[in-house]
């Protein structure tokens, strides 16, 4: 028979396992998936993967932001596109980041969110089960984004 201590911690063990996730940290999570190309403080490479630290940008998208930056997470993103100040990126495709968990995509959306577009916004649950099941073609994302900055 399981002793009443044995029990308590196992539970324990269990309760820290659920709870270890909350002690990542979302900055390093985000530079592991995402900074060898657009740079640990989401600075970007200038012609290559363009900066994603631009509030304003984020800012203009209201409402859709946490939507276009799932969708871009699952679907990726080609096509040409205008950013930070007139720069043209062209002819590099970001291959889609779908093979994250569902905890390291809301993480990583969130610090964008929160350090890149100073905003409150998250990426929900049922938003991001929404672009898994039917992940946004380019062209839907292309037309989601503000083409002009
Ligand atoms: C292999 C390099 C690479 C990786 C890894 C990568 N990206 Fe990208 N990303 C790019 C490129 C290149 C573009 C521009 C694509 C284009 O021109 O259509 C881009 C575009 C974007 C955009 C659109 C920016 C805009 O101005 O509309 C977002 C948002 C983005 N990436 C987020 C992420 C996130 C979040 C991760 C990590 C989960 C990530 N990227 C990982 C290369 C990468």
């Amino acid at each position: 028979m399981t002793s009443p201590i044995l029990q308590k911690a196992a539970l324990l063990g269990c309760l820290t396992f659920n709870v270890l996730p909350a002690f990542a940290d979302p900055a390093a999570v985000f530079t592991d998936a995402c900074g060898a190309c657009h740079g640990a403080a989401g600075e970007g490479i200038p012609g290559f993967a363009p900066k994603l630290d631009r509030p304003a940008f984020w800012q203009a998208m209201g409402d859709d932001a946490p939507r276009y930056l799932g969708g871009v997470i699952v679907s990726g993103l080609a096509g040409r596109i205008v950013a930070d100040g007139g720069q043209t990126f062209v002819g590099v495709s970001m291959p889609n980041q779908a093979y994250l968990d569902d905890e390291e995509i809301t993480m990583i959306a969130d610090h964008i969110l929160s350090s890149f577009a100073d905003s409150d916004q998250t990426l929900s649950a049922d938003t991001l089960a929404a672009l898994r099941a039917d992940p946004p073609s380019h062209a839907d994302l292309l037309a989601m984004r503000q083409s002009e900055e």
